[in-house]
């Protein structure tokens, strides 16, 4: 299993343990329907895998990820960063920078961040330069988040890490994968990517109705997509392709009223309830209205 170093909201890395189980064995073509930082995508057994989202800019540094050696990808990610100036903890440790591990970087790197949020919003073509620099932003920035304004500016402001060695490790093995797996990507709705062959398998990871990220800011998902969505699934099925839709039914005390009556429409449909919490836990402390039911719905 190969962990995105994008860290993405609401990736799944910690469920792929729940997750992978529960998919086909024989699957030709792995369709990673909203990809986002490509955890489960690389982390599937199958001859080839497209990834999709909506957000190009996702697509973009997986993209440049894949096409670019892994060395030329490190030297380029170390040029920005001594360029700019921002601090190196792996090579130099926190004193180095008058820090120390619980502050983190923040306050050292802050201008030298500025600057590159700066040039970063000024560029006009979309180069792998580009989703270098927008991969360095998202590393230094607070929580690893992508966000853009309406204005398309990249708007988060600074973090208390930078690409220590952790994050280093992380991107080298998810880019071994990427180099490793026959793979495609794209950057559509989910209702424009097209759908063939019986031996084809579809997952889908929208982002939750009843959950808040960043990608469902400005408007990112409705209840009429969340129907839409169901309405692609069930033609799938019509089609004998397999799908597994990910989910949560229920979340701190609100409950997905729209996906619950689809279910019950479709008897056909299986229902896993994965351990989420149980996962990260909390189960035992939080009260029962902060536990979400992640569940996993298949159709085979
Ligand atoms: C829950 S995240 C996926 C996380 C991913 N499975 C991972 O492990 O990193 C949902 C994704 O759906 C994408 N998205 C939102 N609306 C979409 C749409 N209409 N079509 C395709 N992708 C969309 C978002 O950009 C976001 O990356």
């Amino acid at each position: 299993m190969i962990q995105s170093p994008l860290n993405y909201t609401g990736g799944k890395f910690k469920l792929l343990p729940q997750i992978l189980p529960l998919f086909p064995q024989n699957i030709d073509t792995f369709v990673d329907l909203f990809c986002g930082g490509g955890d489960v995508g690389t982390s599937v057994q199958s001859n080839k895998v497209l990834f999709n989202d909506i957000n190009s800019n996702v697509i973009g540094i997986l993209n440049t990820f894949k096409n670019l050696s892994q060395e030329d990808i490190f030297v380029a990610i170390k040029d920005i960063i001594s360029h700019y100036s921002l601090s190196d903890v792996s090579t130099y440790g926190y004193s180095y920078y008058n820090c120390n591990s619980s502050k983190g970087v923040g306050s050292y790197n802050r201008e030298s961040f500025k600057r590159l949020k700066d040039d970063f919003n000024n560029l006009q073509e979309k180069t792998d330069n580009y989703y270098l620099l927008l991969y360095v932003l998202i590393v230094f920035c607070f929580n690893n988040q992508i966000r853009f304004n309406k204005q398309g500016k990249f708007n988060l402001p600074i973090g208390k890490r930078d690409f220590n060695a952790k994050m280093q490790m992380k991107l080298s093995a998810f880019i071994e994968r990427l180099h490793g797996i026959n793979c495609e990507f794209s950057s559509k709705d989910f209702r424009e990517v097209a759908i063939e062959g019986e031996s084809t398998f579809v997952y889908a990871d929208p982002p939750y109705l009843i959950t808040c990220a960043a990608y469902n800011e400005q408007g990112g998902w409705s209840e009429d997509l969340e129907r839409e969505l169901h309405i692609y699934l069930d033609k799938l099925h019509t089609h004998n392709i397999r799908f597994a839709l990910s989910n949560v039914l229920t979340s701190k005390g609100k409950t997905n009223v729209i996906l619950q009556e689809w279910l019950i429409h479709n008897p056909q449909y299986i229902c896993h309830h994965l351990n989420y919490n149980y996962s990260n836990s909390n189960y035992h402390t939080a009260g029962r209205e902060s536990v979400s039911d992640e569940v996993l719905i298949t159709n085979y």
